[in-house]
């Protein structure tokens, strides 16, 4: 009995002893491709605007998606294609709180109608942290819920992540982005 309470005792003095918040509670925010952030009301940013389609109201792309596996039934469709110009590049950005960013994608697989060519440059803070290359192997089904990006490794606090689609030297390159997720 006397050692039980002194285990307890030892117990309670380490357990409220311990600075309160040392262990961060993840928790995830999923941010749709056409909505905002639930906690904050930030919305993806899709530049130039004008270069992106709304995959759900697009009478000319030629993904069609099934919206009803799609998060929230909406996507954006943009393509670079440096056959009409070169120069404009596509990106879709996010500022958010956290440590972890995972960026959800539907992954064409067909060379024409659409050219699923993917060829992404993820951003972190203005860097350059990975790429998203994949060739199609002209397989007609689309890959829903597909991480194009992950990092679990962020410092906690403010990060802004930006994908770009294709870019100088690129071929034709599709992103359907679907949605964002960061904890
Ligand atoms: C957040 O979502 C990602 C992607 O679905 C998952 O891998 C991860 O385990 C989730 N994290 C938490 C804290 O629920
Ligand atoms: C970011 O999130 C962390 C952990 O939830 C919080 O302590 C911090 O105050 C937040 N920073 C800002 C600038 O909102
Ligand atoms: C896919 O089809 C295109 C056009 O028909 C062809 O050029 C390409 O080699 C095919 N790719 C594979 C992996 O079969
Ligand atoms: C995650 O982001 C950090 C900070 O930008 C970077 O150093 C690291 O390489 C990234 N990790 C991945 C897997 O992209
Ligand atoms: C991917 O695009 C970058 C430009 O953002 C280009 O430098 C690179 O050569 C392209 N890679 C492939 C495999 O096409």
């Amino acid at each position: 009995m006397h050692l039980f309470l002194l285990y307890l005792f030892i117990y309670l003095v380490f357990n409220l002893s311990r600075p309160l918040g040392v262990l961060a509670v993840l928790v995830n925010v999923t941010v749709d491709d056409s909505g905002t952030d639930p906690t904050t009301g930030v919305p993806i940013v899709y530049a130039p605007p004008d270069a992106w389609n709304l995959g759900q109201t697009c009478a000319a792309c030629t993904a069609h998606v099934d919206s009803s596996i799609a998060f929230d039934h909406t996507w954006h469709d943009v393509s670079y294609n440096p056959s009409v110009d070169p120069t404009v590049v596509p990106t879709a950005s996010l500022q958010f709180n956290g440590s972890a960013i995972y960026v959800f994608c539907i992954i064409a697989h067909t060379s024409v109608s659409p050219d699923g060519n993917s060829n992404m440059t993820f951003f972190i803070d203005g860097q350059v942290v990975n790429t998203f290359l994949q060739t199609p192997n002209n397989d007609t089904s689309l890959t829903y819920n597909f991480p194009v990006y992950v990092n679990t490794s962020l410092q906690t606090g403010i990060h802004t992540f930006m994908l770009q689609t294709g870019g100088l030297g690129s071929l034709k390159s599709l992103t359907l982005l679907d949605y964002i997720v960061y904890s």
